[in-house]
């Protein structure tokens, strides 16, 4: 399939979800809204008014649950003019950021296309046979960024043509984590996968985002470190995606999740600034927990692009 394909193909996507939700949106609310309301005439008090509400709004769900059968769960879409939250650029757009974000990368000294608009890699990026859902609509692009100061530039482009970025790690999510539903490009860490520096002494580790968990633990094994890094979610899941998900694991009952596993990260913004949060020692307890914010937003907030995290003695 030719990029051009692609892109019909995300537009299409797009006009089915348009159509999806102009005759479901409206009926669901409306609904629970007017039970809601006659209950108030008849003169229920709280409770009962709190129960039936609860159970018109599921009524509602289910309407819409069942109407959408076989085609994606979607909320909110980008044509839908009442629809609230951000408005995205125009496919359009999309190329033309994809293209600046090509030359400047160049501009910058880098020799390799770090951009693919390649079919397979979109489906691959926007669809997951995993996933319990695949909203329609896949990435205009995958970016493959080198770099922190990469990543920065392809956030600042997209930032200026308001194009979503979706960050991609391991693709192990399981809840449609790395969907595409407004297009877009998603930025796959792939080539951001080592250890940047390991501190025996101090039990910690820095590093990139697209070090698998298991590949982390092999390398702390040949190092002869005698630490292991406990948290284990999917298997090919990746620091990134799992700071992405504040994931768990088997280990979790004794090690506990992935909140507990960051000391301080490098995140990538929207508009492209770089920020590090936790720039004091770990026995620190000060400043907002920065952390914490990042940990588990699904990279809506900033896309992680380095991170230190504790280790375990064996
Ligand atoms: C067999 C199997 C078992 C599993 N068991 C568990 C389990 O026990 N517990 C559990 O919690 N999960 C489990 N999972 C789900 C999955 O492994 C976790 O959600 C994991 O954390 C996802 O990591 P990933 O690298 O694959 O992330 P991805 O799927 O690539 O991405 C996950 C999310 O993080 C975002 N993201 C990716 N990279 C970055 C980045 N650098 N910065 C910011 N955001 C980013 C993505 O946009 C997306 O929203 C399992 C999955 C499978 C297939
Ligand atoms: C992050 O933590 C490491 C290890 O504790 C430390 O060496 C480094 O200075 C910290 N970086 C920031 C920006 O806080
Ligand atoms: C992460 O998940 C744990 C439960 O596993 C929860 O206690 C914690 O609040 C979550 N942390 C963040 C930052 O979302």
């Amino acid at each position: 399939m030719s990029a051009n394909h692609a892109t019909r193909r995300l537009i299409g996507g797009w006009r089915r979800t348009f159509s999806a939700n102009a005759t479901l949106k409206r009926p669901s609310t409306g609904r629970a809204t007017n039970a809601v309301n006659s209950v108030q005439a008849l003169g229920w008090t709280g409770r009962s008014v709190f129960a039936l509400a609860a159970s018109a709004g599921v009524v509602g769900f289910g309407f819409a649950a069942l109407t959408l059968d076989g085609s994606p769960k979607r909320t909110a879409s980008l044509f839908d003019s009442e629809a609230p939250g951000p408005r995205y650029g125009s496919v359009k757009e999309m190329e033309t950021a994809v293209e600046e974000i090509r030359r400047e990368l160049e501009r910058l000294g880098e020799d390799e296309d770090v951009i693919s608009t390649n079919a397979d890699d979109l489906l691959a990026h926007g669809y997951s046979e995993w996933s319990t859902v695949n909203p329609d609509g896949l990435p205009v692009a995958v970016a493959y960024p080198r770099s922190t100061e990469q990543v920065s530039v392809i956030a600042r482009i997209c930032h200026k043509y308001h194009v979503p970025i979706i960050g991609y790690s391991g693709g192990s999510s399981l809840e449609g984590h790395f969907s595409a539903p407004y297009g877009g490009i998603s930025v796959d860490f792939a080539y951001m996968d080592k250890i940047i520096q390991l501190n025996k002494d101090d039990m910690d580790v820095v590093v990139q985002p697209s070090i698998g968990w298991q590949d982390l633990n092999t390398q702390l094994n040949q190092a002869n470190s005698g630490l292991f890094f406990p948290i284990d979610p999917g298997p090919s899941a990746k620091i990134g995606g799992m700071i992405g998900t504040n994931c768990s694991g088997t280990n979790a009952v004794r090690y506990g999740t992935m909140k507990d596993w960051v000391i301080n990260l490098t995140v990538v913004l929207a508009d492209g600034t770089i920020i590090k949060t936790r720039r004091r020692p770990r026995k620190s307890s000060a400043g907002y927990n920065l952390n914490g914010i990042f940990v588990g937003s699904e990279g809506t907030l900033g896309l992680v692009t380095e991170g230190v995290r504790p280790l375990f003695h064996r």
